[in-house]
């Protein structure tokens, strides 16, 4: 066989349609019907409470592109030591919220921001914008490494957060040091150890993910975003990457944005439910699973699971 060829397909004959398993379990135990294998949903480990800190504060927030109010009157702590997801329909706002965080949304010509967001108590508004971006990173939904190297994906990230006086940046002990242990945090560092020399763009798509993610973590950040990180990736590295942000959530205040409520059960310490821009139920993962006060939650929840 030419081994240049692909395998050769291997056709299976359906002498009757298949079948579709039934929903197994339902994600708050009450029997409901939804459809969530009991493995799929199992809980990453709570956090310590006597770690938990608030970070960003988000009060009476009103977002709008033009005229059009997409974010409505949200008030929400953002806390070191736990996961916070952002959850609801397609359109609810989550993104222009999240972008919100860093100030990324006023980059939308058009767009306004009415309430208070603080970073440590400090209006966001005030604060230097790239000082707070680097404060507060973004992860972005397709892995966007830049075109060089694996160590200069984060060697650039360091340089900007310490910039070189006048002369090239210089590959220092210190550089190095600190864009591997930035590639540690992240869970890539021992797979790629050999190869940091090697183009990011040649990483799989997970690999991409957290190298992204180590670029975020190498500014140091107090806050990080991430907004649906996982949607391209496959099972594998989605887990992969459910765990280092279950990990990072003691050193860093995390906020993912994801459609996943699976992902979100699995993660998120808490959730918050967004519906056409309105925060409608806010609270401990468990509660807003297992035990909604919302109708609409309720519905939500059970339709995307089931
Ligand atoms: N740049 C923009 N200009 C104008 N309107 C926008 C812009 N970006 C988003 N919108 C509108 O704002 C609303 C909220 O969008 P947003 O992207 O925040 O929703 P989302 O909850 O993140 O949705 P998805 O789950 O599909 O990502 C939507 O009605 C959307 O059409
Ligand atoms: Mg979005």
């Amino acid at each position: 066989m030419d081994p240049l060829m692909p395998p050769p397909v291997r056709r299976i004959a359906l002498d009757r349609e298949p079948h579709i398993a039934p929903p197994a379990t339902s994600p708050n135990g009450a029997g409901s019907g939804a459809v969530v294998p009991s493995e799929a949903h199992r809980r990453l480990t709570r956090p310590d409470p006597a770690t938990v800190r608030e970070r960003m504060r988000i009060e009476s927030v009103w977002l709008a592109y033009g005229e059009n109010w997409v974010v409505r009157d949200v008030t929400l702590p953002v806390r070191k030591g736990e996961v916070l997801a952002l959850i609801g329909a397609s359109g609810s706002g989550k993104t222009t919220l999240l972008r919100s965080l860093n100030r990324l949304t006023e980059i939308t010509a058009g767009a306004a921001r009415a309430g208070r967001i603080t970073l440590e108590g400090e209006e966001i508004h005030e604060l230097e914008v790239n000082d707070l971006r680097r404060r507060v990173s973004m992860v972005f939904q397709q892995p966007n490494p830049f075109p060089m190297s694996i160590y200069d994906n984060v060697a650039y990230a360091l340089a900007e957060q310490r910039p070189p006086r006048g002369r090239r940046r210089r590959r220092t002990a210190e550089l190095e040091q600190a864009a591997q242990e930035a590639l540690r945090r992240a869970g890539l560092y021992d797979e790629i150890a050999a190869d940091l020399d090697r183009s990011a763009l040649k990483l799989s798509g997970g690999q991409q993910q957290r190298l992204c993610i180590a670029r975020a973590l190498a500014a140091e950040p107090e806050v990080l975003l991430l907004d649906e990180p996982c949607s391209a990736l496959d099972p594998i590295s989605t887990a992969t990457i459910e765990e280092l942000i279950v990990r990072l959530r003691e050193s860093v205040a995390i906020v993912i944005v994801t459609h996943n409520l699976q992902q979100a059960f699995r993660v998120a310490d808490h959730v918050a439910f967004m519906h056409l821009g309105e925060l409608i139920e806010y609270g401990p993962s468990e509660q807003v699973f297992d035990r909604p006060s919302q109708q609409r939650t309720r519905d939500y929840i059970s339709g995307a699971f089931g």
